[in-house]
């Protein structure tokens, strides 16, 4: 085993990163200070140049200075050498990349710097702009003859081969028919290995620690199936509303803006088949397999599968959603979902997997629970305890993503004394504390992962397409908000829609935070 943050078969190569959308939120708050991140632990190659590419006029200084606030915010003790050794390998270029000039002109400037730097030709584009300009650009940096793999283009190594690769956002589409699209414009301009569709969930230590769990221990994977496992709770609460993206989230929604893309990660990654290796094809392969094997949602039985909501006002400080400015009058998104989901396969066939996020909830918690099912016995039936007709309670994993990094067992447990009186106990491992690990934002490994050409972490054409197909019918019923009774059906600070308990409670469930004991 190796501690080192290079623990990978491929050197990090230099490139230069070409940011379309340089004025966005994304860039300023999670970019730059990655690759501050990434600079200061010493894993990005100094030759590498960031090139900011947006409409509004403005020079590489200006831009500089723009940026410095957000990366000292990020790190309360910016170290200033650092962000002057980086500061410099920062430029701007005002330009449209949707039209032919302004495409040109970001060619040129890779050219121009390509040369100054010596980085071989590589260049790693990020689209970090609205989702409807994805294909715009892409088709641009098509036509402009910018991906060239292989072939030599204007670096000052011409023995050296190079590559082109591109870092795509979510949302992936908007729906089936539009992801595919994207797929196909993106196919046409580059290899589906240079194409890296990003999903930050994929970054998370937690989540990342399911595949480390389940296969690097023995005691797992015997029981990690329908024969012993009752179901499993895939959550992402969040006590913020949607902030200043009130437009965007109006046209998205909580199964497009979290479940359709993050909790499809952790529900790969929780239930799909070890591997043969983790290796780029093997881990994404098994990801697609999984999700395929879900069982489609019967398009007239869908509000059966699941629950959804939208926050009310609070009385206070909050109009609720449907009353904030910039969401469309009489809106129905749903800013909250949960689904019910089942696996059409031999190890969870009969195991629903339940999937739920929504804003303004009670907590800041993401989590994976997984309730086993009791003994197929109770040895101790006929003790006093259970005269009651209690049952064991059976034992539960619980992987804790956010607020904080953690893994706990609940388990019974003979209480100490005379006689035997049983209760449950919870072991915890505060995986977060226990390692001296510097916490680093999430985008910085993985586009230090796609310098490197690593694209296990990344989502396959195939994969995001299964998920898209899988969600589709939960889309519909969410498009009849009215006829779904959606709107303003939770209150903030609680955990979402009555309709959410009765999902779990039609089959005798709870949710994990109701069955705290
Ligand atoms: C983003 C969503 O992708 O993930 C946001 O668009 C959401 O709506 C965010 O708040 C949650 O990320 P995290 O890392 O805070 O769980």
């Amino acid at each position: 085993m190796s501690n080192s943050p290079l623990a990978s078969h491929h050197a990090v190569d230099p490139c230069t990163l070409v940011i379309f959308g340089a004025s966005g939120d994304l860039t300023a708050r999670k970019l730059i200070p990655a690759m501050y991140e990434m600079s200061k632990m010493g894993l990005l190659p100094v030759e590498t140049r960031i090139l900011g590419v947006a409409r509004r006029p403005k020079t590489d200084d200006e831009w500089r200075e723009e940026l410095e606030p957000w990366v000292r915010k990020h790190n309360v003790e910016m170290d200033e050498s650092v962000w002057r050794e980086i500061a410099q390998r920062i430029y701007y270029l005002p330009a449209d990349a949707t039209t032919s000039e302004g495409m040109a002109a970001v060619g040129k400037r890779i050219a121009e710097l390509d040369v100054e730097s010596k980085t071989s030709g590589n260049v790693l584009f990020f689209l970090s702009v609205a989702s409807s300009l994805y294909e715009p650009i892409v088709e641009k940096i098509d036509e402009a003859g910018l991906v060239v793999e292989g072939k030599r283009w204007c670096s000052i190594n011409p023995a050296q081969a190079s590559w082109q690769r591109i870092i795509i956002e979510k949302p992936f589409g908007n729906d089936d028919v539009t992801a595919k699209s994207l797929n196909r414009t993106l196919g046409r301009a580059f290899e589906e290995e240079s194409i890296y569709r990003i999903d930050h969930y994929l970054a998370k230590e937690i989540v990342q620690s399911l595949l480390v769990f389940r296969f690097a221990n023995i005691l797992w994977e015997p029981v990690w199936n329908q024969q012993y496992i009752d179901h499993v709770q895939i959550s992402a609460a969040e006590t913020v509303g949607v902030g200043q993206r009130t437009a965007f989230y109006d046209q998205t929604g909580a199964i497009r803006d979290m479940i359709q893309s993050h909790l499809f990660q952790i529900l790969a990654f929780a239930a799909m088949e070890p591997p043969t290796d983790y290796t780029p094809e093997h881990v994404r392969s098994e990801k697609v397999k999984v999700i395929d094997a879900l069982v489609p949602t019967p398009a007239d039985r869908v509000a059966e599968f699941c629950a959804l909501g939208q926050y009310g006002p609070n009385g206070k400080d909050d109009p609720g959603f449907a009353a904030s400015e910039g969401v469309a009058p009489g809106s129905t998104t749903e800013t909250f979902a949960a689904l019910e989901l089942q696996f059409q396969n031999w190890r969870w066939a009969g195991t629903p997997f339940y999937l739920r996020s929504g804003k303004r909830m009670a907590k800041k918690q993401t989590e994976v629970v997984v309730q086993f099912k009791p003994p197929a016995a109770n040895l101790f039936r006929k003790l006093p305890a259970f005269a009651g007709g209690d049952h064991l309670v059976p034992n539960r994993l619980v992987f804790t993503v956010a607020p904080n990094e953690q893994l706990s067992l609940r388990f019974e447990t003979k209480r100490p004394g005379l006689g035997i009186n049983i209760d449950p106990l919870e072991m915890m491992a505060d995986v977060g504390a226990s390692f001296d690990a510097p916490a680093v934002e999430a985008y910085g490994p993985l586009m230090i992962d796609a310098m490197r050409g690593d694209q296990t972490l990344f989502k396959s054409r195939t994969e995001v397409e299964s998920a898209w197909d899988a969600v589709m019918p939960f889309l519909s019923e969410a498009s009849d908000g009215a006829r779904a009774g959606i709107r303003d059906n939770y209150q903030p600070g609680s955990w979402g829609p009555d309709s959410s308990r009765a999902l779990l409670a039609r089959k005798g469930r709870r949710w994990y935070e109701d069955d705290v004991s």
